[in-house]
């Protein structure tokens, strides 16, 4: 499974890809907001920063002007994601972005059927938001595991892009369903190499160690 980093905070990104963990990045228009940041001059910065996928998304809410958003957004670097929402002005502007060559994330997806009227628009990632379900009391990942079946049974191209991640367990769980790719806030991301027992072990070990009076270095 791919780790997208979904924040515009430029020194998480690059600690994270300093250990490899990073291949792409996700924003939002309200992440940008926490940013304080420029997109154009924020979003550049990361696609310098990292290889893979950066998504930008549109503001706008009719077709044309989302497609002229995204060209613009496009314009940034090579590695730009162009994001749409799951909208019907949104599956059109996918459509023709995606003819034109470049690479569409479709956002806030919360059904099934929508990630299918995605794929169909040719969209490179599906984006449905586990987290967001879950704070309605459903289940987001049964939304993961009914796009995983629907996608594998007629060979979609189309990657599920887990979203809207909230905890560790989601990160497992989209691993274990066969989410292509997970995007989470960083501290997701390094909270999953924490464990109470490997704490406790490595505590007793180095009091065990300092008994010994020795030293490596
Ligand atoms: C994904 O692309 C979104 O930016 C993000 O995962 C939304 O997460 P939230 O529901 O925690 O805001």
């Amino acid at each position: 499974m791919k780790f997208f980093v979904d924040t515009a905070d430029v020194a998480a990104i690059a600690e994270l890809n300093d250990l490899g963990m990073v291949d792409g990045v996700t924003t939002n228009p309200s992440i940008i907001l926490k940013s304080g940041r420029d997109i154009l001059e924020v979003t550049r910065e990361i696609c310098d920063l990292v290889e893979g996928p950066v998504s930008a998304e549109v503001v706008a809410t009719d077709a044309d002007d989302m497609i002229a958003e995204g060209r613009k957004l496009a314009q940034i670097a090579e590695n730009i994601c162009i994001k749409v929402p799951l909208t019907w002005d949104g599956l059109k502007a996918c459509k023709v972005l995606s003819d034109e060559g470049n690479k569409l994330n479709v956002t806030l997806c919360f059904s099934a059927n929508q990630a299918l009227l995605a794929a169909k628009a040719g969209a490179t990632f599906i984006s449905p938001f586990i987290g967001r379900l879950d704070d309605i009391n459903l289940d987001g990942m049964d939304l993961i595991a009914d796009i995983r079946t629907i996608y594998d049974n007629y060979n979609f191209g189309t990657e599920i892009l887990a979203a809207s991640i909230r905890s560790v367990n989601h990160m497992k769980d989209a691993a274990l369903i066969g989410a292509d790719v997970a995007t989470a806030p960083p501290a997701v991301i390094k909270a999953m190499a924490h464990h109470v027992l490997t704490d406790k072990g490595l505590d007793a070990f180095l009091k065990d160690w300092a008994k010994t009076g020795q030293k490596i270095l």
